[in-house]
């Protein structure tokens, strides 16, 4: 797919702005702090409805001083046009359209615009704890299978209310016989999510391994594996098995006000030459793992929807070495690119490479 046309208003440091992309790639430079984020933060905006930059608020994506903000965002897939427009207010308010007409769940968002983001907190990924990699699983599938997306929003509240429920019953407002309920929720919908993470995982695998091998030229083993929350394989033993863990941690969720099971712990193991990533790697190791997982995000939404997602890279190019870059380029042959640097000399970005170059200033962009 191609984003054609980018608007932007009230949209953090941006000024308002109407933008064009070809295909092939568009090199956004300019120093630090002057809104290269933020506009590939937008563009990950119309495909997700939220910032990649996780736990902000909405309201810090409106430029300071405004009231409200506008994205929107025209994409070209094998099927026609897909427009997204999205409205954000001071009062919390998120407004989305598609194709003009206004939705009532994200999940009808999904697909219009897909992405996948590269920035340098993706180190994170091999480096952290569990919850990036959680959030890695999860855009991707919302993406693409609007009904993750569903399922997810839905445990997400059940979660939220079976929590409050911990805490209400630990302060005497509310009776413990009532988790139940909420157990059998969490576990039909945790179940879904969990059946839908293997199968993603198991797909992702092979990709993943194929696209490291050739970036360390084969010297290295990465390895990536799905540790779900609970054990099992198949709908009804995982359903069984998640209902059984919740039901047999009343008493520890009860103590702790929050609940310790289900697929919002669980964990993907990394493992670099058969150790854990995290422990042993190098910094170049780490980078060259995230990059072969983002890489391998890329090419599996290709292979379920036969749209290649945009990519967004954030300051990672620069990173890199000539090799790594050489690769890089190779990989991602066919997808548009949009990519940021703070340098555009050609000793970073040889001849050819772009087909744009846009440079902003202070939230300005000039070509
Ligand atoms: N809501 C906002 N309103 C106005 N400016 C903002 C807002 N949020 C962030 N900024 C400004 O955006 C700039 C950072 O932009 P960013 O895209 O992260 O820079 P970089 O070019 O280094 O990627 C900073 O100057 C920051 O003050
Ligand atoms: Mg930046």
């Amino acid at each position: 797919m191609e984003l054609t046309h980018l608007a932007l208003s009230g949209y953090r440091n941006l000024s308002a702005l109407e933008l064009d992309f070809p295909p092939g790639i568009t090199v956004l430079w300019g120093e630090n702090a002057q809104g290269k984020t933020n506009l590939l933060e937008s563009v990950y905006l119309c495909c997700l409805g939220r910032s990649h930059r996780s736990a902000r608020e909405q309201q810090n994506l409106i430029a300071s001083g405004q009231d409200a903000a506008h994205v929107s965002a025209r994409v070209l897939q094998k099927d026609g046009i897909h427009t997204v427009e999205i409205a954000l207010s001071q009062s919390g308010k998120k407004a989305i359209r598609v194709n003009g007409s206004p939705i009532r769940r994200m999940s009808e968002l999904m697909g219009h615009a897909t992405a996948v983001i590269f920035s340098p907190e993706d180190l994170q990924l091999i480096r952290e704890g569990p919850s990036a990699r959680r959030r890695f699983i999860d855009s991707t599938l919302s993406q693409i299978y609007p009904s993750y997306c569903q399922s997810l929003q839905q445990y997400q509240r059940a979660l939220a209310q079976r929590n409050d429920l911990l805490r209400g019953i630990a302060r005497g407002i509310a009776k413990p016989d009532t988790l139940f309920v909420w157990d059998e929720e969490l576990a039909s919908l945790g179940t879904r999510l969990i059946i839908a993470r293997q199968k993603f995982l198991d797909q992702l695998s092979p990709i993943i391994i194929a696209i490291h091998e050739s970036l360390t030229g084969g010297r290295e083993e990465f390895l990536l594996r799905y540790c779900p929350s609970v054990p099992g394989s198949g709908e009804e033993e995982i359903h069984t098995e998640l209902l059984e863990h919740l039901e047999q941690g009343h008493e520890r969720d009860l103590r702790l006000q929050s609940t310790q099971t289900g697929p919002h712990r669980d964990d993907l193991s990394v493992m670099l030459n058969g150790k854990p990533a995290r422990e042993q790697a190098s910094q170049g190791q780490v980078r060259t793992c995230a990059i072969a997982m983002k890489l391998a995000q890329l090419h599996w939404m290709k292979d379920q929807t036969g749209e290649m997602p945009i990519l967004l890279l954030d300051d990672v190019y620069s990173e890199l070495d000539l090799g790594r870059r050489k690769l890089l380029q190779s990989a991602i042959e066919g997808a548009q690119t949009i990519l940021t640097c703070t340098d555009i000399d050609t000793a970073v970005l040889p001849d050819g490479i772009s087909s744009q170059i846009l440079h902003i200033h202070n939230g300005q962009i000039t070509n």
